[in-house]
């Protein structure tokens, strides 16, 4: 098979464009961001899987933004739910057929990290570092999957199965969210120390930051906080049950105290990450250490911060020599002297992606809806992005074989 290939390609700072690449093969090619020591390799153990929903991230907008060392022609996209369409010969269980999530990180399931859940941190599959995903700069070189097909290592290891393929049809764009933010949002809430009666604040009300406030509820959360200068996604916030704080009036404190009695959380969520803007007269520019800081002002002694928010070691737009090396100036002593703890990372989707998708098949909750899920034609990704890049309180959705219907 040969099929036609269209795939979305970022160019240069600001710009995608849509490109014809090859139809996989069971081997990873030279290409754009490819790591010279994974050119060649072989990939029996794969699938290659035809997009049914390949989603637009605020991961993907830091390399469109000029934000990385991102190559021009890297094919993005690392949310895929799709259907397998070709499985390689050591492929044992998934078949053919069958309608998957695929996890944004690639891993083995066979070495030390992977044995213990920690797929985010796979050692085997990318020679730069541990941890690996599609369609990503310095992550080994794995083609995107904002295309028409994609190249799926370690099937068995990866791919969740739905179980009915019509049922999942019918929650698609629910369940097309498992590939990376709403299990991410859940890992920011748990790591969080998210429980029944806990009091929270999530920084961000882009996708990750409502997915971790809809973890948060579902995990019994009391009150669940959002904080944001886009009014839009704060309102987005609201219409799920979330109290919002709008930073463009100062930091948090004074408007958390207005909502709960008092200026401190139990539980602090990290939502944005490196680009963060300041806080009031601040928040119309950059100050990377913004939320980092403050989560550690408002959260509770004792207390923990969850940090889906992406650091980079390297950020050639960073507003400093040192926040260009990834260096921000933190307040590690607040931290300390409040015993807080932290967590960091690449979430590891495989952990929680089965129990989300129970959750989303058995109408517990409604995670498309509340992050205002968007099929958009493959064609028109650029908008898609171009709109998401001006705060729209969207989150795309990219239909590259038309089973969304958009
Ligand atoms: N750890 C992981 O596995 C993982 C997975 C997916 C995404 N991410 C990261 O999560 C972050 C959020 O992703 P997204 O898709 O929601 O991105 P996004 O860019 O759509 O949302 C970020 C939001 O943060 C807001 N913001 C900026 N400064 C702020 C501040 N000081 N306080 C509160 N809000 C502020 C922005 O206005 C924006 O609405 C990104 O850094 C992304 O790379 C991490
Ligand atoms: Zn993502
Ligand atoms: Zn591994």
């Amino acid at each position: 098979m040969a099929e036609k290939n269209r795939a979305v390609a970022y160019k240069s700072a600001g710009t995608v464009e849509v490109i014809d690449i090859d139809y996989p093969t069971f081997e990873l090619k030279d290409g754009p961001g490819v790591n010279p020591a994974n050119v060649g390799r072989k990939v029996p153990h794969g699938a290659i899987v035809k997009t049914v929903a390949t989603n637009i991230c605020g991961s993907d907008q830091h390399m469109v933004r000029g934000r990385t060392t991102a190559p021009p022609d890297l094919v993005l996209g690392h949310e895929i739910t799709g259907e397998v369409v070709e499985v390689g010969p050591d492929v044992e269980f998934v078949k053919v057929g069958d309608l998957v999530s695929v996890p944004f990180n690639i891993a083995c399931g066979r070495c030390k990290n992977c044995k213990e859940r920690k797929t985010g941190i796979c050692l085997n599959v990318n020679p730069d570092r541990p941890g690996s995903a599609y369609g990503y700069v310095d992550m080994g070189g794995w083609v995107g999957g904002q295309a028409n097909y994609v190249l799926v290592p370690y099937a068995d290891f990866n791919a969740l199965v739905f179980p009915d393929k019509d049922r999942a049809m019918e929650k698609i764009l629910d369940l097309a969210m498992l590939s990376d933010i709403f299990p991410t949002g859940f890992h920011g809430a748990v790591t969080a120390g998210v429980g029944v009666g806990s009091t929270v604040y999530v920084a961000g009300a882009g996708p990750v930051g409502l997915a971790a406030a809809t973890g948060a509820q579902l995990l019994g959360a009391a009150v669940v906080i959002v904080g944001d200068m886009n009014a839009d996604r704060l309102a987005q916030a609201r219409s799920f049950g979330c109290e919002t704080v709008d930073l463009t009036k100062g930091a948090p404190e004074d408007q958390i105290e207005q909502i709960l009695g008092v200026p401190e959380v139990d539980c602090g969520v990290d939502a944005v990450g490196f680009e963060a803007k300041g806080h009031g007269s601040d928040s119309d520019h950059e100050a990377p250490a913004t939320v980092l800081n403050s989560l550690m002002d408002i959260t509770a002694a004792g207390g923990a911060l969850g940090i889906p928010g992406l650091y980079v070691t390297g950020d050639p737009g960073g507003i400093d020599e040192a926040a260009q090396k990834g260096s921000l100036s933190l307040s590690l002593g607040t931290g300390w002297a409040k015993s807080l703890s932290f967590t960091t990372g690449q979430c590891p989707v495989m952990k929680y992606n089965y129990g989300l998708m129970q959750a989303i098949l058995h109408d517990r909750v409604h995670i498309a809806k509340n992050v205002n899920a968007t099929a958009i034609g493959i064609e028109d990704a650029p908008r898609g992005y171009a709109e998401f890049d001006s705060g729209a309180a969207q989150k795309f959705v990219i239909d590259a074989n038309g089973y969304l219907g958009s």
